[in-house]
């Protein structure tokens, strides 16, 4: 059963956290004990809690990310985790790169989980500036996800 997920973005202090959140949230709410992460593949946030206005995009929808602390992906989460899920090309170019011949992780894009969404990327707020945008499809996937896992 895929039980521990990390999500990776860029920072690790927009899309990645917010899909932690949202996931956990949502899984809480249908009863499923799942683990899950979150780490940037860059390294400049990290120690950091997640950007302020996402913060209050999410916390606006009911999810709390202020106890989050950004961290960098490293190659042991390919052990550590079922399931390794990337929010643009350059995040799985970065992921394919660090993923290790032994990895028992597998590797997908989150976007993948819901091709009827259209959306083969989720974009990135930090420069959109569209938090509740990004939350909209972070939401969609998630439930997309859970929905995988019950099947
Ligand atoms: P994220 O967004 O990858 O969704 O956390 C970013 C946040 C900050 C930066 C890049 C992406 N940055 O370069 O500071």
């Amino acid at each position: 059963m895929t039980h521990r997920i990390l999500f990776v973005c860029l920072g690790n202090i927009c899309r990645s956290p917010s899909a932690e959140g949202v996931l956990r949230a949502m899984a809480e709410a249908r009863g499923l004990d799942l683990s899950i992460d979150s780490a940037g593949t860059g390294d400049w946030h990290v120690g950091e809690p997640p950007y302020g206005p996402m913060q209050a995009a999410a916390s606006a929808r009911g999810y709390d990310l202020s106890t989050l602390r950004a961290r960098q992906v490293a190659v042991e989460d390919f052990a550590r985790f079922d399931l390794i899920l990337g929010m643009d090309d350059a995040n799985m170019a970065a992921l394919e790169r660090l993923r290790p011949a032994e990895g028992t992780a597998r590797l997908a894009r989150f976007t993948d989980l819901a091709p009827d969404t259209g959306a083969t990327e989720v974009p990135d707020p930090y420069y959109t500036r569209d938090f509740d945008g990004t939350l909209d499809l972070v939401e969609t996937l998630s439930r997309a996800l859970l929905d995988q896992l019950e099947a």
